[in-house]
């Protein structure tokens, strides 16, 4: 895979006025012509901000996802959002399992497994988020913990088109302290192994990305290990001109 994918996750950033005035600056300092055939670009954005940013990307490239949703078509379910809904809206991407969700919101691996089938059914593509805590890491545990949580999700599917699978090792997100390249690229070896032993004939083919503290400063060495397809950035993506600053450091 020689284009990197780069997904700008905004968690709960950003308003109208404040994502228009982001993408006018991300386009001025990064025009699409110098990224087009090296990066794809995905914006995680909240559901407030889907049709602003549809529409803003509509006739540049770069592509819209949610940032969760239920796997329920429709019902009495106060406060969420389905897919059918999603599609609407002109995205077919969405962020699951992302820690925070699993932290604060009580996601678990059967939640995110369930989600993640109804996504794939829908022709959605699911972006996966696993990753250890420090606690699991510091105990030996990380290999374990990456495999529970991708065999919940491979016991739901029996497809991998579509499929993206980001690595998150939940003690870098947010600390400024990104894995070190060999660290990502390890699991990233190891993610591979079980993807493609579980779907030997495409699973060559799915997207693994790294989270976690990536920034404009780390980005190229991460990008160099063969094992990462791309990067999954929070902090790193909130302004326009950053995230272009980030984009421009790997072309
Ligand atoms: P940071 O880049 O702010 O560490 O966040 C990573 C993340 O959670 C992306 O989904």
């Amino acid at each position: 895979m020689n284009k990197k994918l780069l997904v700008a996750n905004w968690k709960m950033h950003h308003t109208r006025i404040s994502a228009e005035n982001y993408f006018a600056n991300f386009f001025a300092a990064l025009p699409a012509k110098l990224w087009a055939d090296r990066v794809e670009l995905v914006f995680a954005v909240p559901y407030t901000l889907l049709a602003t940013v549809s529409t803003i990307l509509k006739d540049k490239l770069g592509a819209v996802a949610a940032q969760n949703m239920h796997w329920l078509d429709k019902g009495a379910y106060t406060g969420e959002v389905s897919l059918p809904m999603l599609a609407d809206l002109g995205v077919g991407k969405v962020v699951l399992g992302h820690s925070e969700r699993r932290q604060y919101y009580g996601e678990s691996d059967e939640s995110v497994a369930l989600k993640v089938k109804a996504a794939l059914q829908a022709g959605f593509s699911p972006i996966v988020c696993i990753g250890e805590i420090l606690g699991e890491r510091q105990a030996g545990k990380t290999s374990e913990v990456i495999a529970g949580q991708l065999a919940a999700v491979f016991a739901q599917i029996s497809t991998c088109k579509q499929l993206i699978i980001a690595y998150e090792p939940v003690w870098a997100i947010g600390t400024g302290l990104a894995a070190t390249s060999e660290q990502a690229q390890e699991v990233h070896q190891l993610i591979r192994q079980i993807v493609t032993k579980k779907f030997p004939e495409d699973g060559s083919e799915v997207p693994l990305i790294y989270g976690g503290s990536v920034t404009s400063a780390n980005i190229a060495e991460l990008m160099q290990q063969a094992a990462i397809d791309g990067a999954l950035v929070g902090g790193a993506s909130l302004s326009g001109d950053g995230f272009a600053e980030l984009v421009n450091s790997l072309l």
